[in-house]
Order: structure tokens, then sequence, then C-alpha cells
């Protein structure tokens, strides 16, 4: 039995004196010392555990400590507090089928000075003709698996937590400080470590022990572990937990932090996930961006220094680097082959995700950006960071993609499983010009070519400053009353008459300074005392913080979706910040904001799930500049960029697809790029698909063709949405751009070619068929004029076709063909 201090006793307490619990003696049982821990192992054939346990006399009366009984990972029983002087509790419990049995006293957390603990009258019964129970080493390895990955962590005699590096097959058993799973700063640790922390007496140290162990299964999806680490001198906790979804591949990653120090404990850097791999061969592939050109791949190797992806503008934080990224251990990230670590931070504000390559080891630490952002914790508060999302793929990016799409189908965003209806947005077609009519004018034409929603775009509201373009009104959510002379009602039922659903556009955390809203609260807003305003687009960022702003934004999105009629809503974000201030946080707390506002903003989005679970929500900043699973959690697709030129969107959709389903991935039809009507409709159709067009203004022959597409989309979006995508030419090293999706059952797929440069016929190769199944090839939504697949309607097995490939029958830069193998 491993004692926190001097060693258990043997019928004696840890002073060596009787063991003895509130003036009772006893006989026979062990003295030990708070933090103290024993395995046994016990085969299955043992039938009761009976002990009586309390703090031993020779403490004085004082300590404090809590007992606890594990078998097989599952807490049988815990004491709860039990301070010196209490008289002994006794404990019978049944051991049915137990294999380990773990005896724990802890310090509960307030140190452990006195903490003297008996296991007075201890006995373990077996069952007639059992071996004898044996002591298993004290502390021993916790292995996070799924079916097809594990990380290694295991216990050093120093009782530090270490890993072992991801894509080290043979690991050596020398424990060195630069494998510590969760390394504190200040005591020996000398890279980057996952936790700084600032204590009450100002010291700047932290030193992280193994405490325990739990597992515990969720809902038969998941499985829940969570590694309990202590300070052995300071009562601070640190639980690294970790989700795993076994069948994805998945795990989702976070870690809490509390203590019970007198005042708040400074936290610098807090980690979500720490993680140690074997830098050989370790490709790094990550995506930056701006406004309009968003998800630009990058692949490079790790080399030794330092490497930091990251954002600190706090809101609309991903404009420039999405805080997803894809680690491939063989190299440069292959499609169908190599070991392949991908993570995506579900956090919506500044991150920071950095890669430290100290020479020997490249750990992985990924989290809230420590820029600016200390936080105060209070004793006994816990701090959760925002979850990293792993995903596992032995098999190249491919494999990686389809496992990431299907976990969050179930578990990343809403109705995963629910095809997306036909949506006509009129942003592009109209932007701020418009009124009634000119909207209602839209819906006849939308509807005849097979539109089913409509979404209504900036420029609706505000009435002292209206919102005729970017400089004015934002804050001010009452309809125009020029524009709208009887508010939204009419709009939506003459949507409605027509057999319509309607959306809405809004963008509830911001305000113009030309608004009413500023002219009564100009304190509500984000920015620094004595400077001047900083604006983008004209406008300022609401502070979330402020529990007043809370219940504005909340009553504005709620005064909008209550409309009767409106099915959808768009929820933009088009700046970020750059001047942190607060007026509600204290001086001493103003560094919380960057924190304090995203937990705001995800409260405010969970308040509005549950109020109306029936609206889809699409998540838009100013395009991708919030993108990531924390948000994504409570909406139903994202706006990814402002570009909708389908050259450019072609691209653009098969980066973000490395994460995110394509169902999630709004891609509309405009004239930007002034490509042709058919490329740009089959660009759109392969994800989520949408127009933004001026019907009234479109030719007979571009109308015919997006009709077309709108049937064909119907025709195919279960296979689209719902099925597994196949990415086969990649357009960033190939003349086009090809993917396609096959259903779950196999029996069909859908083959979209995007041709990005003229270039010679090829056949396409598609994957993921049954080899034995036959296949029709059909060509959807073809081009009027263009020649016939030369394999039109012909069947072929699906081997024959993974192996031979399909001739397309496009060849010049932007056209586009769509094919249907089905049965
Ligand atoms: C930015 C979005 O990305 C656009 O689609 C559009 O909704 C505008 N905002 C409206 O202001």
């Amino acid at each position: 039995m491993a004692s926190g201090w001097g060693t258990a006793q043997r019928n004696l307490s840890i002073s060596g004196t009787p063991l003895t619990i509130g003036g009772q003696k006893f006989a026979r049982g062990v003295g030990t010392h708070a933090n103290s821990r024993m395995r046994l192992a016990l085969y299955g054939k043992a039938k009761r555990f009976l002990t009586k346990v309390g703090v031993d006399d020779s403490a004085g009366g004082k300590g404090s400590v809590e007992f606890i009984i594990t078998a097989d990972t599952k807490v049988l029983w815990r004491s709860g507090l039990i301070t010196g002087g209490t008289p002994a509790i006794p404990v019978t419990l049944k051991l049915d089928g137990v294999r380990e049995l773990i005896l724990e006293v802890t310090d509960h957390g307030d140190g452990s000075g006195y903490d003297h603990a008996d296991w007075a009258d201890a006995a373990i019964e077996m069952i007639d003709s059992a071996a004898k129970p044996v002591a298993l080493p004290t502390y021993d390895t916790v292995v996070i698996k799924t079916d097809h990955f594990s990380v290694q962590f295991r216990v050093g005699d120093d009782r530090r937590l270490y890993q072992q590096s991801i894509g080290l097959e043979n690991a050596d058993d020398t424990l060195t400080r630069t494998e510590e799973a969760y390394p504190p700063s200040g005591n020996g640790y000398i890279w980057e470590p996952a936790l700084q922390v600032i204590h009450t007496d100002g010291n700047t140290s932290t030193d992280l022990l193994f405490n325990r162990v739990t597992q515990t299964n969720e809902a038969g999806h998941s499985e829940l572990t969570k590694i309990q680490l202590h300070d052995p001198a300071y009562p601070l906790e640190v639980v690294l937990c970790f989700r795993t979804y076994p069948a994805f591949d998945l795990i989702e990653q976070w870690t809490e932090i509390r203590h019970r120090e007198s005042n708040p404990i400074q936290l610098i850097r807090m980690a979500s996930s720490s993680l140690v791999f074997n830098p050989t061969n370790l490709n790094l592939m990550h995506f930056f961006g701006d406004w309009a050109a968003e998800m630009n791949p990058v692949t490079e190797p790790l080399t030794p220094g330092i490497k930091i992806l990251d954002s600190k503008i706090g809101v609309r934080a991903h404009q420039y680097s999405n805080p997803s990224f894809i680690l491939s251990l063989d190299g440069r990230p292959a499609e169908n082959a190599g070991r392949i670590l991908a993570g995506s931070l579900a956090w919506s504000g500044s991150f920071q995700c950095a890669f430290d390559y100290n020479g020997g080891q490249v750990r992985a630490l990924t989290g809230l950006n420590p820029f600016a952002s200390i936080y105060h914790l209070a004793k006994g508060e816990i701090f959760t960071t925002p979850a990293m999302i792993w995903v596992w793929s032995g098999h190249g990016l491919g494999e990686m993609s389809r496992k990431f799409h299907s976990w969050a189908r179930d578990f990343g965003f809403r109705d995963g499983h629910q095809p997306r209806e036909v949506l006509l947005n009129n942003w592009e077609a109209t932007g701020f010009d418009f009124d009634f009519n000119r909207i209602v004018a839209l819906f006849d034409p939308a509807k005849e070519i097979g539109a089913e929603l409509f979404l209504l775009d900036d420029g609706w509201f505000g009435n002292k400053f209206p919102r005729i373009d970017d400089r004015a009104g934002l804050g001010d959510w009452a309809p125009n009353r020029l524009r709208f002379p009887n508010g939204l009602a009419p709009l939506t039922a003459a949507a409605e008459k027509r057999g319509l659903h309607f959306g809405i556009w809004m963008e509830p955390e911001m305000v113009n300074p030309k608004s009413e809203l500023f002219e009564r609260h100009p304190n509500w807003v984000i920015a620094q005392p004595k400077r001047e305003l900083d604006l983008q687009r004209n406008q300022l960022v609401l502070d979330l913080t402020r529990p007043d702003v809370q219940k504005f934004e909340q009553k504005v999105i709620w005064g909008i979706l209550n409309v009767p009629g409106i099915t959808y809503a768009k929820w933009d974000c088009n700046r970020f910040l750059t001047q942190p201030g607060s007026s509600w946080l204290s001086a001493d707390r103003q560094s919380h904001l960057w924190i304090e506002y995203v937990r705001a903003l995800y409260k405010l989005m969970a308040q509005t799930m549950e109020a109306f679970p029936k609206t889809e929500l699409m998540l838009c900043s100013g395009g991708g500049g919030r993108v990531d699973y924390a948000a994504l959690k409570y909406f139903h697709e994202f706006w990814p960029s402002d570009t909708t030129d389908p050259m450019i969107r072609a691209t653009m959709q098969w980066d973000y697809s490395y994460f995110f389903p394509l169902m999630t991935v709004a891609s509309h039809v405009t004239h930007s790029g002034n490509r042709s009507m058919h490329f740009t409709c089959s660009v759109a159709m392969s994800a989520r698909f949408g127009m933004d067009l001026d019907l009234a203004k479109l030719s007979a022959a571009d109308k015919v063709v997006c009709a077309r597409t709108i049937a064909t989309y119907k025709h195919i979006r279960s296979v689209t949405q719902l099925g597994d995508l196949y990415r086969l030419e990649n357009p960033h090293a190939n003349p086009r751009c090809c993917m396609s999706f096959v259903s779950k059952d196999q029996a069909r797929s859908i083959l979209f070619v995007f041709q990005m440069r003229d270039a010679e016929l090829k056949p396409v190769r598609p994957e993921g068929l049954d080899p034995k199944k036959s296949y029709v090839i059909r060509e959807l939504n073809p081009l009027t004029g263009r020649h016939l697949l030369s394999q039109e309607g012909k069947s072929f097995r699906g081997d024959e076709l993974m192996q031979n490939g399909i001739i397309p029958n496009c060849l010049k830069a932007a056209e586009a063909c769509v094919i249907e193998l089905g049965q």
C-alpha cells in the first residue's frame, strides 16, 4: 500500500501506535497516510470486503480524509469527508465477480497534514478454494482506446503521469519529463507547458501527480475516462478528461481544473489537450485564409522549434486560421494510406494550437489562446477548457473524414440525418435594395423552379437609422416600416401561401454607432476607454458578458424567431475584436473577456436551440469566420465563404470536407466568376444546395438548368447528404476536382467531376462501391447539346468500375459532369 507519508503499517497506525479510531482500539488492520493507494487482484473470486475506517487518533483529533473503494474502475463506495476524532465507520461491500479492487485515501482536497488513516479490521472473504488476493503495482497504465487507436499513459515511480509518444512502436522504459502527460511549468519542465498557474501565495510552480482514474460507460456510444492529478504542495486538482467514441475512432479531450487555495489562483495557460508524438515523418496540414478566401491548406514537416496556429481576435475568430488541422505520421498525408490524427478544437474564440518540437518529441498543445487571457479561478470553481476533438485513421484522409462525418451526423451538428431543403437567398441578388413587393416577387419564380425555402438577408430592419446599407441600423431589430409597413408576418404568410418556408438573417451580437441602440446604451459595446472607437464594417461588438446585453440579445432573437412562419435563420457575425475592453468586467478581470464572451455566446445559442427546436440555423461569420464543432452543435449548417465563384468554391468545399460533412457546408448558385449555369449549379449541388439569384433576371435557358438542378438535387440529396464521401481527385494537384458520395447500403453513388483546367479525357475511378453489385451509369442534369457519356445506360460491376473507371464528358475548364451509379 502506497502511503503519502511514511510507510503503511501492518496492525499499527502510520505513527507506529496501536490502531485507534475515535477512542476505539483495533488489533488488526492497516495504518496509512493520505494520499494512499493499494491495488489488489481478486480474479473474480472474492465475496465481500469488510472494514472500519477513520482517522487514527495519533493525529491528535486533526486530519481530514476521504476513503474511496473502487472495483474494476467503478467507485463502489466513498466515505465523504471524515475528520479526526470521528468514530470508525463500518463498511461491508459485495465483491462478486470483481477482478481488481483499489483502496484509496485522499486528503479531500485540503492538503494531507495529519491525515493518518486506518483500514481497521480489513478483510476480504474469498470463495472456498480461491487463491489469495495479490497486491498489484500501485499505479499502472491508463489506456484511452477506440476500435483502431489508443493513447497509453503510465504512472512513473515519481507518480507523475507520462504518455507514450503516438507513432512510437517500441516505447522505451525510461520515462523523461519530455513525455509528461500534462506538463505544468515552474518545477523542472522546461518546454512549452500545458498548465501555468500562479498560486495564491505567488508561487509560479506547479507539480502534478497521479491520483486516480475512473472510466464510465455512457449510453452505449461512448466512454468517459477521467484521470485525476493533484499538486502535492497545493490543493489543486487537474482532471484530464477523454470521451471516446470507439466506433468512430474519435476522442473528445478536455481538462478540468479546480483548487481549494484561500484566494483565486491565476491560470495563465490551460491546454485542452497536450499529446506527444514521435517526430519521425510527422507532417502538419493546416488551413489559413481571410475574408472571402477561407481554408487554404498548407502541409509542412514539423521542424525543431514551435509552430503556432492561432487567433487573437476573440470573435469571428477563425477569419485567418481555422482551429482544425491534420497530423500525418507517415509524411505528406494521402487520401487512402497512412496514419493520420486529425484535430479540431471546439472553440469559437481566440485559440492556440502549438506544436513544440524539442528535438526529441513533438508536443501538440491545443486550447484557449493564453494571449492576454489570464483567468482568476475562484476557490471551488471548476474551470473546464474547450474540448479538442481527435480522429484517427490508419488509412489516410478519406477514412478520417468519413469517421468525422459519421460522428458529426450523430453528435456534431443538428438533425444530421435529415436532408436539407432547397434554399433561395436574396443577398447576392438584391443586396440591401429591396422592399415587400420586390421580395414577394421572388417567391413565385422560386416556387416554380422548385425551391422550398426562402431566406431574407440583411437590410429588413431599422427605422430612425434604416438598414439600407452597412452603415446604420444594426441593433434596431424592428422591421423597417417603409419596406415592410405591416412587419414581417405578411411576408412569411405570402411565402407560406406559395408553399415556401421562410428564413431570416440576423446579427444579434453587433451594433452600428448609427443606431437607436447605441444612442441608448453607448456603454454596451466592447471598447477601450480613452481610445477612439475602432470600427469594422462600421460596427461594434456588444459586450455579451453584461447580463443586460445577454437579455437584450435573447429578446432580439426571440422577437425575430417568434414571427409566425419563420422556420430558418442565418446568424451572422461580421467583425472581430480589436479593442478588448469590457464595461462589465472589473479592472482586474478584463482578461476574462476572451473566455466569458464565448461562454455567454454558447449559452445564448443553446437557449435559442432549446426555445426553437424546429428552426433551422445557419452559422455565418462574414463567411467562414466561425466554423468549429462547439458552435456547430447548435446549428444545422455554416456559410463557408462570401466567395461563391464555383471554381474557387469547389476547392474550398473539398478542404472543408476534411472535417465537416458537406451537408453542413452551404453552397449557393450565384453569378460570381461568370461561369456557366450548369457548372455553377453542379458545384453547389455537391454540398448543402441553395441559390442566390434574381430569378426574374435569369435567361430562359439558365432557368431551365436551375429547375433541372433542383429536381436532380431532390433526387440525390439522401445520398450526397447522408452517404459516405470519397475524395477522388484533389483539385490542388490535378486539373479536375472529383468526388463521390456512396449511400450507406452501397446501392447508389453520385459522382461529381469539376474541370478546373482544360485537360485530356481520362477515366475517374470511383471508390466505396460494393465490388459485387452492378451499377447502371446515368448522367444527371446533362448539359444540353453535349454528347452522352460513352457508358450511359450501361451496367457494370462495382469492382470493374473501381478498377477501370468512368469516362466523363467534360474536359474544358469550368465544365462539370454529375453521374449517378444506381441499380
Ligand atoms: C456577410 C455574409 O457572409 C453574407 O452572406 C451576407 O449575409 C452579409 N453578411 C449581410 O450583411
